[in-house]
């Protein structure tokens, strides 16, 4: 009886694991970790990270350019920081749309932005 109870048991746990594993993968698809940046400067939204996004994202994520999320003032591009920061560096697909990927020193740019607090400046 004790045997037959331990085969339900370690049959159980089998199964667990097996249904357990979808979830195992899901998890691997989180972004990557970002690369530690270093930031010697303070960065100004207004002469540096607006100009960047309108140069180089506006023709799709402008005011209705008709792509989400759109990027055209502080707020919309604050509250995607991180999905842009993701998305300059190809994860889930790189942008811009189509490259070429934006010079790192510019990435680290917007990165430290970020760090720095987002600021309105
Ligand atoms: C040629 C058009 C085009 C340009 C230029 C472009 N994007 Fe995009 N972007 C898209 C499209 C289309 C999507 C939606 C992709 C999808 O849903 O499959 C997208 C999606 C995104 C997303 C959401 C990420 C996701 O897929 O979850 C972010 C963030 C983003 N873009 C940021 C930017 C930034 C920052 C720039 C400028 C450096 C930029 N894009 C330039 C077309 C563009």
């Amino acid at each position: 009886m004790k045997k037959t109870l331990s085969i339900f048991l370690a049959l159980g746990s089998i199964s667990a694991s097996v249904l357990f594993l979808p979830s195992a993968c899901t998890k691997a698809k989180t972004p990557p970790a970002l690369p530690e940046v270093t930031c010697n400067s303070t960065i100004s939204f207004s002469t540096q990270i607006a100009p960047m996004i309108e140069e180089n994202c506006a023709v799709c994520h402008g005011v209705g350019a008709g792509t989400s999320p759109v990027l055209s003032n502080h707020a919309e591009i604050s509250a995607n920081a991180e999905a842009i920061i993701q998305a300059l560096r190809g994860t889930p697909q790189l942008m811009p749309q189509g490259g070429p990927a934006l010079p790192d020193s510019l990435i680290q740019q917007f990165q430290c932005w970020l760090q720095q607090g987002r600021m309105q400046n």
